[in-house]
């Protein structure tokens, strides 16, 4: 529970989100943050596990130099045992298939509090990814903004579902529109719908009331050709990006046209991309080629609030996925956990090759490291070593974490690996070591790989570091930092 000083409390288990919460001043610790945001933005998960790989080695480190072995050669043994580590990777591979998709969002939502509806979930996260993904020649590519997840307090978690489409958090401006539109023609529009405000200060003198009643009729005979104009271009449907000006509902609602104001510019820009329509700031200029198209535009009653849901686009590569969950800090927890899922199966899909986890990958890659060192020898053969058991750190913590004897857990692995059982992990849920590919724990090789990798930087980086001088925090010195300075 992370409470900040305006006692707002965040919830979590998710180590990225803990790491960006923390208040943080040590510059060493700052730097092993870094780990955890470039894990999150290349893999989306993985993010404890580096982090926890990255202190290991250090641990590591420091009884090495305490039997004064150089950092230098530190250094060079990490970064050999790395980039083995990163070949050895390679062999471990697995294919993937839909199935495999799914066991890979199984285990990225195992341990979060959204784990307990993982299947549920994961089904979800592998429908959006698929329904997103493009083939371009060989290669597969997930955009993963092409997927909106919006969340929403209330409900269950089960309440969640995928939608082929948009939902926007707004409802429509005008309670005498229609509900719902089919075959929607879309107006997207990035201007306020309401009289021009002059750019300077006029002030206008009103001597009789005819005069008053004139400039009112003119106004609303202004906002009634907008109006008019929006509806002769064919649109039945107005999203606008400003205000929508009452009198402009008004007649809106009466000729049947479904609006929505305020809407977020992301929101526009996802509804272009999905409906094929142009965004507008000009009204005069909209024409019916400027619409987007949907095949239904519907407010719906979701928990206590009115949402529009936009569906049946012409580009499908859109859709979005509506998270439900009790109370305010279930669904924010939900929507990180199933953003760790949709983006492991973005991964996986795209790389088309997985792991098995559990720490069994890694504790295959401690043993061949352990040997690889044997063959290089000297000093550094002690860092490879070094690095080798810090891998098992993953495998100890598993093991802690599922309340399993550490030690004894550590013991069964190391004699599953010397026989050769490559793919023989922590068994969470009932103890002892088992095969990880029986018990369907799979995560994308560019996860580990990357973790790996940028853990054993990171600490080779602090390795480097052998004074800390605290620098001038104002900016570069100028000539005036040098005045009564004696030279
Ligand atoms: N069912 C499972 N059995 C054993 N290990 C699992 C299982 N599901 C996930 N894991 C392991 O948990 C680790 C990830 O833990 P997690 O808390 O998600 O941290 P991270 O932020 O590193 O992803 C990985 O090593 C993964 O293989
Ligand atoms: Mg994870």
């Amino acid at each position: 529970m992370l409470v900040d000083s305006m006692g707002d409390v965040v919830i979590t288990n998710d180590g990225a989100t803990i790491l960006k919460e923390m208040e943080i001043e040590h510059p060493a610790a700052k730097m092993i943050i870094e780990i955890a945001k470039t894990q999150e933005q290349h893999c989306f998960d993985g993010t404890t596990s580096a982090v926890v790989i990255a202190g290991e080695l250090l641990k590591r480190s420091e009884e090495l130099i305490e039997q004064n072995v150089h950092p230098t050669v530190i250094c060079e043994g990490f970064r050999l045992a790395s980039d083995k580590a990163v070949d050895l990777i390679e062999g471990h591979g697995v294919g993937v298939d839909k199935k495999m998709l799914s066991e890979v969002a199984k285990t990225a939502l195992t341990g979060k509090s959204a784990g307990a509806v993982k299947e549920f979930l994961s089904e979800i996260s592998v429908g959006a990814v698929l329904s997103v993904a493009q083939e371009d020649g060989d290669e597969i590519l997930v955009d993963l903004d092409d997927i909106k997840v919006q969340k929403k307090q209330g409900g269950s978690i089960k309440d969640s579902h995928l939608v082929d489409g948009i939902i926007l958090d707004k409802e429509r401006v005008h309670s005498g529109m229609p509900m719902s539109v089919s075959e929607a023609k879309i107006a997207l529009i990035n201007s306020a719908i309401e009289v021009k405000k002059t750019e300077v200060d006029a002030k206008i003198q009103i001597t009789d009331p005819n005069m008053l009643s004139q400039f009112l009729d003119e106004e609303e005979q202004f906002i009634r050709s907008l109006v008019e104009k929006i509806h002769s271009t064919g649109a039945n449907t107005v999203i606008c990006q400003k205000g929508i000006d009452d009198l402009a509902q008004h007649y809106m609602a009466k000729m049947g046209i479904f609006a929505i104001r305020r809407a977020k510019k992301s929101d526009m820009e996802a509804l272009s991309k999905a409906t094929g329509g142009r965004i507008v700031t000009n009204v005069d200029d909209l024409s019916d080629t400027d619409l987007g198209q949907a095949s239904t535009v519907q407010e719906r009653k979701i928990g206590d609030s009115d949402m529009v849901f936009v569906e049946g686009c012409p580009n499908a590569k859109s859709v979005s996925v509506l998270l439900r969950g009790g109370t305010e800090h279930v669904v924010d927890e939900v929507k990180r956990a199933f953003e760790d899922a949709i983006g492991v199966v973005a991964v996986a899909h795209e790389d088309g090759s997985v792991l098995t986890g559990g720490g069994s990958v890694i504790a295959a890659l401690s043993r061949d490291l352990r040997s690889y060192a044997e063959g290089i020898g000297g000093r550094e053969q002690m860092a490879i070593e070094s690095f080798s058991s810090a891998l098992e750190v993953i495998p100890r913590t598993l093991a802690e974490n599922a309340g399993l004897d550490p030690v004894n857990t550590l013991i069964d692995l190391r004699k599953a690996h010397s026989e050769g059982k490559s793919n023989h992990g922590v068994n969470v849920f009932d103890g002892g070591v088992v095969d990880m590919s029986k018990a369907n724990v799979f995560e994308p090789s560019r996860v580990v790989e990357q973790a790996i990798q940028s853990a054993s930087e990171t600490a080779v980086m602090i390795l480097r570091i052998d004074d800390v001088i605290s620098s001038r925090s104002s900016g570069p010195m100028g000539a005036d930092d040098f005045d009564g300075m004696e030279m």
